[in-house]
């Protein structure tokens, strides 16, 4: 099965007005690539961002949503809000909302369910902690996560998703899983979710994600079972965000 790449970029919680046009205007140097190329900037650029890639191949991303659709949620970002910026695709569960903002496996099946209502593509993020994998439960956190989202959506929806294994240790650390690690685990995804349907499971496109750069993007990628990156530190870099979607093409 032929899967096209994606190479996405996570900004978080970086970036002035001025920081990202200038990234952005890096960004649009490129000439364009076989990989869906995707960046995420914080809420508050959607609209400047949105406005500068128009016509262009780079493809916007929301990096939360509510789990409710409108009404009294003070603070909260909808999946319709998000529409009307020309977002695409939306990170749900990474790691930081889950750890820092105690997001549970339910509340971010809800946003999963939410997202694909509206249209959305989910970028569904899962991964395990240090501890956990030294005490041999990556499998099992993998598969409770993805779980709680198929209880909720069903495994049919997983057409419409993406996601991200971001194994929590490698993130932000310097220290990427090897490309051997990385297709370990994103086997097993596609076996799990080969259980409720083989062609769901050949669909969906897994991304790896946690300190990727341009220098070892490339192994990454020619994994049979890594479909491409989700990438944080180094997107923040137009020249080397570049380089990691060379490695895609
Ligand atoms: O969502 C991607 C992010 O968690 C990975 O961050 O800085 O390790 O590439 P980084």
């Amino acid at each position: 099965m032929i899967r096209q790449k994606i190479v996405a970029g996570n900004w978080k919680m970086n970036g002035t007005k001025e920081s990202i046009m200038t990234l952005v205007n890096g960004l649009l140097e490129m000439d364009g690539s076989d990989a869906e190329i995707v960046i995420a900037p914080s809420f508050p650029y959607l609209s400047q961002v949105n406005d500068l890639v128009d016509g262009s191949c780079l493809v916007l991303a929301a990096q939360n949503i509510s789990d409710e659709v409108k009404g009294a949620y003070t603070g909260e970002v909808s999946a319709s809000m998000l529409g009307d910026f020309g977002v695409k695709y939306v990170l749900i569960g990474h790691s930081e909302r889950r750890s820092i903002y105690r997001e549970t496996d339910d509340v971010i099946a809800t946003k999963v369910k939410v997202a694909l209502e509206f249209g959305l593509t989910p970028m569904l993020c899962i991964g395990e902690t240090l501890e956990e994998r030294e005490s041999n439960q990556t499998l099992l956190v993998c598969e409770r996560q993805i779980q709680a989202v198929i209880a909720e959506v069903g495994i049919k929806e997983f057409e419409k998703m993406v996601i991200a294994y971001e194994p929590v240790w490698a993130i932000g650390t310097g220290l990427s899983a090897s490309a051997e690690q990385a297709q370990e685990v994103h086997c097993s995804i596609r076996a799990f979710l080969a259980k409720s349907s083989e062609s769901v499971a050949q669909k969906v496109q897994i991304l790896y994600g946690g300190s990727v750069k341009a220098s070892t993007s490339s192994a990454l990628f020619q994994m049979p079972d890594v479909d491409g990156a989700l990438v944080g530190g180094a997107s923040l870099d137009a020249k080397e965000f570049i380089e990691i979607v060379k490695t895609a093409s």
